[in-house]
């Protein structure tokens, strides 16, 4: 990774070879062998309550259970149970990714799993593409991304705080386990503004996700960068955003029709004869957007289907689209 500095060089197209004492394998996140000192780990009890920290030899980990000396876990194999001074047992294990990105420091709220996953999916992000995200904020996206783009991939990520900026790379660089000094070899941060920033460089991309408060002031940076067939992905948090971008990107007339959805995700209580839906759930936590880069020049084809009553009334005070049916006229109608 470059430095969070405007003049950073271009994202590596090929994997660093000069990242001492690092394995291949740790550009996954994925760490083996007995915990070392440095390392984050996930500490279970018996009530399922976690307590994340980072390993440090002469330390102890202090909990309403007593406490344990950190010696005792550096050098074991993970997944092991261990007592605790005042007679709690604890589960031991690395964080996974999913668990590590709740419960890591936070600039700027994060990127859920559930919706990173989606992102990765129905963006499509593949061995070897080349992504651009912004902003950045605490890095729990960026970690999903790199991770999917793999050594031969890019992510090239825009924060226009730069105290978000420390917070994500600090964040990126303890999951992959970079050395003191370098960091993840597909990762490039940028410090600026997307909008700003992508038609300055005029590096292409395949792949670009958004997850800011104003998205829809990017579009048309977004269009100039993105290749024919490339997808942007955008994370919303409420309903207004959600109808600002996706009338925006139709507006633009370079993107396929905008395919807007959300997950929900439900825990299950399963216990002999108790199986039912667990009591609590994550109500919200963001709208997720996708449109597919046309050929320069193309468009997405006319639409047949009229829009709803009322859709582009006089109370209508966004974007319009172009596309609209022979002969009906939005301006201040009430169709
Ligand atoms: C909700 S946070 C992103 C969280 C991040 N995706 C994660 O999973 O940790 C939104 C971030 O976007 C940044 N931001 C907003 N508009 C931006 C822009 N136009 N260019 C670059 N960064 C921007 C904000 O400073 C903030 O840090």
């Amino acid at each position: 990774m470059s430095d969070a500095a405007p003049e950073t060089d271009a994202p590596a197209a090929a994997p660093a070879t000069d990242a001492p004492d690092v394995p291949p394998e740790a550009w996954s996140g994925v760490h083996r062998g007995p915990l070392r000192e440095g390392e984050w780990v996930r500490l279970t009890d018996q009530k399922g309550r976690r307590h994340n920290f980072c390993l440090e030899a002469g330390k102890r980990f202090f909990s309403n259970r007593g406490h344990l000396d950190h010696d005792d876990l550096i050098g074991r194999e993970e997944g092991f149970t261990i007592p605790s001074s005042a007679g709690g047992e604890y589960l031991v294990f690395r964080p996974l990714l999913s668990e590590f990105v709740v419960s890591m420091p936070r600039g700027a709220a994060v990127v859920y799993p559930k919706d990173s996953a989606q992102i990765v999916a129905l963006a499509d992000i593949y061995p070897g593409a080349r992504v651009v995200e912004a902003g950045v904020g605490s890095g729990a996206l960026t970690c999903s991304l790199l991770r999917a783009v793999g050594p031969y991939g890019t992510v090239t990520s825009y924060e226009r705080r730069e105290e978000f900026a420390d917070v994500a790379r600090r964040n990126v660089h303890q999951f992959f386990g970079a050395p003191e000094g370098g960091s993840h070899p597909s990762w490039t941060l940028r410090l600026g503004d997307l909008a700003e920033e992508l038609p300055r460089r005029g590096e292409g991309a395949d792949r670009v996700i958004l997850d800011m408060l104003a998205p829809w002031e990017c579009v048309d940076a977004v269009a100039d960068v993105l290749s024919p067939g490339g997808i942007v992905c955008v994370y919303v948090a409420t309903t207004t955003q959600l109808s600002r971008v996706v009338e925006t990107l139709r507006a633009h007339g370079g993107f396929t029709e905008p395919q807007a959805w959300e997950s929900l995700v439900r825990d299950w209580h399963v216990e002999g004869l108790a199986v039912r839906p667990g009591h609590k759930m994550i109500g919200h936590t963001a709208f997720l957007v996708t449109s597919r880069r046309m050929a320069p020049g193309q468009r997405p084809p006319v639409k047949k289907r009229r829009p709803a009553p009322g859709a582009y009334g006089p109370d209508y005070s966004g974007p319009r689209p172009g596309d609209l049916p022979p002969g009906i006229e939005l301006e201040g109608t009430d169709l």
